[in-house]
C-alpha cells in the first residue's frame, strides 16, 4: 500500500514571515492527519524558519532544487548537506520551470538525484510533456526519456527512496487540469517503465492545477499516489482541503 503524499511547491513565493504564517495556519488545519504524508517546499531562505515552525507536527519539509557538489565555488547554489541541516527530508528535482527557464536537462536532473540520495534526501523527480508535445502525440516518448534519464544508474534501493511527479506542462498554473483518465494513462505508463522490484512501491504524484475540487477524482485513480501542488498550496485552507481529500 502506497501512502499518499501531498506536496506543496511554493515556488518563488512568500517571505520568511509569510512562509511561517502559512505553514502555522496549515499545521492547525491538518492536525491529526496521519494516514498520508504532508510536505511543504518553501524558498531557500524560509527553509529553517519553516522547519522550526513545523517541529513536532505532521508536516515535512522539502527544497525545490539541489546542486550536486557538496561545497565550493558555485555561486548561488545550495548543496545536500546544507538542505539536510536546514531540516529538509525531500527535494524536488527537474521541475518543468527549471527545465524551461534554467537549462535543466535529463543529465543534470540525474546528477541532482544522485546527490540527493547521497545525502539522504528523498528526490521527487518531475517529468511531463508540453502542449506541443501532447498535440504531436509524443507524450509517452517524452516522459519515458525524462524518466529514464532521471533515474539512470540508480540501484533498486535508491529507486525505492524515489518519488516521481507527472506534471503535464500545459496543466501547470493554467487552471487546466489533466482529466483523471488522461493523468492515469500516463501514470500507469510510468509505473510500467519502472523495474519490477520497485514498481508497486514507488509513488507517482500528479501535478498541474490540482485543487480542492479535483483532488478526489484524481486520487481515486489506481496509479495516482499524491499530488505536487503549486498555486493551491499557497492558501492554507485550500491546501488543507487537498490534504484531507
Ligand atoms: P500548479 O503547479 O498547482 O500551480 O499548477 C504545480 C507545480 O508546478 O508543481
Amino acid at each position: 500500500m502506497r501512502k499518499p503524499l501531498l506536496a506543496g511547491n511554493w515556488k518563488m513565493n512568500k517571505t520568511i514571515d509569510e512562509s511561517v504564517a502559512l505553514v502555522s495556519e496549515l499545521a492547525e488545519k491538518v492536525k491529526g492527519v496521519d494516514d498520508r504524508e504532508i510536505l511543504v517546499c518553501p524558498t531557500y531562505p524560509a527553509l529553517k524558519p519553516v522547519a522550526d515552525a513545523i517541529a513536532g507536527t505532521n508536516i515535512m519539509l522539502g527544497a525545490q532544487n539541489i546542486f550536486w557538489e557538496e561545497k565550493g565555488a558555485y555561486t548561488g547554489e545550495v548543496s545536500g548537506p546544507m538542505l539536510k541541516a536546514a531540516g529538509c527530508k525531500y527535494v524536488i528535482i527537474g521541475h518543468s520551470e527549471r527545465r524551461q527557464y534554467f537549462g535543466e536537462t535529463d543529465e543534470t536532473v540525474n546528477k541532482r538525484v544522485k546527490a540527493a540520495l547521497k545525502y539522504r534526501l528523498l528526490p521527487i523527480i518531475c517529468v511531463g510533456e508540453t502542449l506541443e508535445e501532447r498535440e504531436k502525440d509524443v507524450t509517452k516518448k517524452v516522459v519515458e526519456t525524462q524518466l529514464k534519464g532521471g533515474i539512470n544508474g540508480l540501484t533498486t534501493d535508491e529507486l525505492l527512496l524515489t518519488t516521481i511527479a507527472y506534471e503535464p506542462v500545459w496543466a501547470i498554473g493554467t487552471g487546466k487540469t489533466a482529466s483523471p483518465e488522461q493523468a492515469e494513462e500516463v501514470h500507469a505508463f510510468i509505473r510500467g517503465l519502472l523495474p519490477a522490484e520497485v514498481k508497486d512501491t514507488v509513488r507517482i504524484l500528479y501535478g498541474g492545477s490540482m485543487n480542492p475540487g479535483n483532488v478526489k477524482e484524481l486520487m481515486a485513480k489506481e496509479d495516482i499516489d499524491g499530488g505536487l501542488i503549486g498555486g493551491a498550496s499557497l492558501k492554507a485552507e485550500d491546501f488543507a482541503a487537498i490534504v484531507k481529500y
